[in-house]
């Protein structure tokens, strides 16, 4: 970083970087005596990583209250940027107070909403910005430092400190869930014969349900929404509420795996010898980022399974790689394709749009799309000669007329007499 290196990739941000420093408006330092010495204000941005039981693992965020109290000027405002519990604030303001006699600060919680791949964006172009403040200082210092926001017209939402702490893990939760609300609706339209992406088309005109986080596929991933989800989870369950309803979010973002699974075993029957490509293993299209990739998760599904599997990135291989050793990855998606008897699309990249079908169906050894991000026109891919297998809309079969679904209750196989 204090090259102007940026170690992930993220779109912009290193142009971004560049800039900033050589206008001496930006800089890094390893010292936190060096970086706290003339704060007015401090962020916390640390990693809240799950801990075993799925509850945040809060070390960085005490230790980083020492290192202040060890460092930073009397008057300062300690923000907490990282995604907390709520009560996390009052818990670093004790350990402030502990660790110096008679330090004066204020504590605030300024949440973040960016988005991995658009975070340049997201952070200068917010929906809103959200301060939990509880002393004029920390919102006069907050409101003057996003004063050129909102000059802009961008809103700013002020809230006590817990409800600014909470409205994250919220916001999290309730977008984790319409997509698993749409990856349900996927699992009764490939049964029913519907297309979950224009029943969500339909959804989406309603302004109270609004389009967005409604695609069905292989789930989330990423390293918020998982963690975010479990932490929700046992704060609530510690405050004595049993907050159900995440626990079924998650299971139906597993059962998307296990669909996506399910289908290439129906399309080559025993995996055992047979080569499946994976084109994407970013956790979603835009970032380099690996952490809780659906597309992984189901690699490794393939792999214990018996399969070969050899994937292909435009930018996460590398991690993908680490995180998985016995993938093969290849240079390019036709190379990933090459031998392979089923090619799953798993992470929806620009580019996958525009492959050349003819060219892949050339090098497959089976003619096999399993489509876990609705990325392809079926009309285009069964022109091409491919079985089709997309996520909640009918597949395309080219030899065969029937699709078996996974986990099929046997009372919904049974027809107006009884069990065929
Ligand atoms: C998320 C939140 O959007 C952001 O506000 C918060 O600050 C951090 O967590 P991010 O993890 O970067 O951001 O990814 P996001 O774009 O939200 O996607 C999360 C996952 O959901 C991805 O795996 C994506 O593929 C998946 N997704 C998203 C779907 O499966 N369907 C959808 O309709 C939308």
């Amino acid at each position: 970083m204090t090259r102007g290196v940026c170690p992930f990739y993220e779109p912009g941000l290193e142009e971004a970087l560049g800039r900033e420093m050589a206008a001496g408006r930006l800089s890094f330092t390893a010292e936190a005596s060096e970086a706290l010495r003339d704060a007015d204000v401090v962020f916390i941005c640390v990693g809240t990583p799950a801990r075993a039981n799925g509850e945040a693992n809060l070390v960085a965020m005490e230790s980083s209250a020492r290192e202040i109290a060890r460092h930073a000027p009397d008057g300062v405002v300690v923000v907490e940027k990282s995604t907390v519990p709520a009560g996390t604030a009052e818990r670093v303001g004790n350990t402030l107070a502990r660790e110096r006699n008679g330090f004066r600060f204020d504590v605030a919680s300024n949440p973040e909403f960016l988005r991995e791949g658009t975070a340049l964006q997201d952070a200068l172009q917010p929906d809103r910005i959200v301060i939990g403040v509880e002393s004029e200082r920390a919102r006069d210092v907050l409101r003057r430092l996003y004063q050129a926001l909102t000059d802009q017209g961008y809103r700013l939402i002020e809230t006590d400190i817990a409800t600014a702490e909470l409205a994250k893990h919220a916001s999290n939760a309730f977008l984790a869930m319409k997509i698993s609300f749409a990856n349900a609706l996927a699992r009764i339209c490939e049964r029913a014969g519907a297309d979950v992406t224009s029943v969500a088309e339909v959804m989406g005109t309603d302004p109270r349900i609004d389009r967005a986080f409604l695609n069905a596929g292989l789930g989330y991933g990423g390293y918020c929404f998982p963690k975010d989800l479990t932490a929700l989870g046992r704060m609530a369950a510690r405050l004595g509420y049993e907050f159900t309803l995440l626990k079924e979010i998650e299971r139906l973002n597993d059962e998307a795996i296990d669909a996506a699974a399910a289908k290439v075993e129906d399309a080559l029957w025993n995996l055992e010898d047979k080569r499946v490509a994976i084109l994407g293993l970013a956790f979603k299209p835009g970032t380099d980022d690996v952490r809780f990739s659906p597309a992984l998760a189901l690699a490794q599904r393939l792999l214990t399974a018996g399969a070969r599997v050899v994937g292909f990135d435009p930018q996460a291989s590398a991690n993908a790689k680490q995180d998985l050793p016995e993938l093969e990855v290849a240079s390019d998606p036709y190379e990933a394709a090459t031998g392979a008897h089923c090619l799953v699309l798993a992470t929806e990249w620009e580019e996958f749009r525009h492959l050349d079908l003819a060219a892949l169906k050339q090098v497959m050894a089976y003619p096999v799309i399993v489509d876990g991000r609705n990325a392809f026109d079926p009309a285009e891919v069964a022109a091409a000669g491919f079985a089709y297998y997309p996520t909640g809309r009918p597949p395309v079969l080219q030899d065969r007329s029937t699709v078996v679904l996974p986990d099929l209750d046997e009372a919904l196989l049974a027809g107006p007499d009884g069990p065929r």
